[in-house]
């Protein structure tokens, strides 16, 4: 059984008042993601990318198609069966800050997902050792506890979003240009700490960039999207035969994200 399957999944965005419009961001999607596996989704701006991969977590409905989770069809759960789902998928986003609480301190950030008890009920004492070990998984100070997101810097936020979602232990991630806000000389650094995440805790991911050699260097097999569609999905032996990545919007992206 595949940890992700996507059979024949469309979203289209409809417009305009007076004549519809649609977009067709996803246009009839199918792929699977092997447990333990990362899957790269290459393709330029607008192709549909990030779309695809809020449908797969299902925080937005699909027009059409279905996607197995772990054997299960998430389209056809309702509310409460998904609630019962979500801590086992997980999103990181371009932008840290936006998945972190702005009023909350980094170490009740990291906390939260614990005290909510999704992975078993674990005493205050236990709690507050966990955090001072994930914290230290991801680099950061115990001094960096009682900070707020804006005291910390771009790359210091992405590495709370990290302990946050070691602290869930999920299955499944979707990393959508998780170092694309970044600094540089900070990329490579988050870059390998979501990989040695990953291969330590066997997580499944799609990651998500304009970037191919990122890709490269994050992924076992690479997908590449143009409007919509999944046009090719490359192995580690023909990534090399991968079309050049365009890479105009790129900086646009890097500048609008800081
Ligand atoms: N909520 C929405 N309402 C209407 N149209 C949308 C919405 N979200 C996305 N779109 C459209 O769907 C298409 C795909 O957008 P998406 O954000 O998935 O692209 P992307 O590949 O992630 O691009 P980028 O690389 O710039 O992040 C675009 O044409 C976009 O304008
Ligand atoms: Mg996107």
């Amino acid at each position: 059984m595949y940890m992700i399957e996507a059979i024949d999944l469309k979203k289209y965005f409809s417009s305009g008042i007076i004549k519809k419009h649609y977009t067709k961001a996803v246009d009839g999607v199918s792929f699977y993601i092997e447990r333990g596996e990362t899957l790269g989704l290459l393709g330029d701006s607008g192709s549909g990318k990030t779309t695809l991969g809020r449908l797969l977590l299902r925080l937005i409905e699909p027009t059409e198609g279905r996607i197995l989770f772990d054997g299960i069809d998430i389209t056809a759960l309702n509310r409460r069966e998904l609630r019962r789902v979500r801590p086992r998928m997980q999103m990181i986003f371009q932008d840290p800050e936006s998945s972190l609480n702005p009023r909350m301190k980094i170490g009740e950030s990291i906390a939260e997902p614990m005290k909510l008890g999704l992975n078993g009920r674990l005493s205050r004492e236990q709690i507050r050792e966990r955090v001072l070990e994930l914290i230290d998984i991801v680099g950061l100070n115990p001094e960096h506890l009682n900070r707020y997101p804006y005291q910390l810097s771009g790359g210091q936020n992405q590495r709370v979003v990290l302990a946050r979602i070691l602290a869930v232990n999920p299955d499944f991630v979707v990393a959508d240009e998780p170092t694309a806000s970044l600094d540089v000389s900070v990329q490579a650094q988050i870059l390998n700490l979501i990989k040695q995440v990953k291969i330590e805790h066997g997580t499944t991911m799609l990651f998500i960039s304009h970037d191919i050699d990122i890709l490269k260097h994050m992924c076992d097999r690479i997908a590449v999207m143009d409007r919509g569609r999944i046009v090719g999905i490359h192995e580690r032996a023909d990534f090399a035969d991968i079309p050049g990545s365009r890479h105009d919007g790129y900086q646009k992206v890097m500048v609008e994200g800081t």
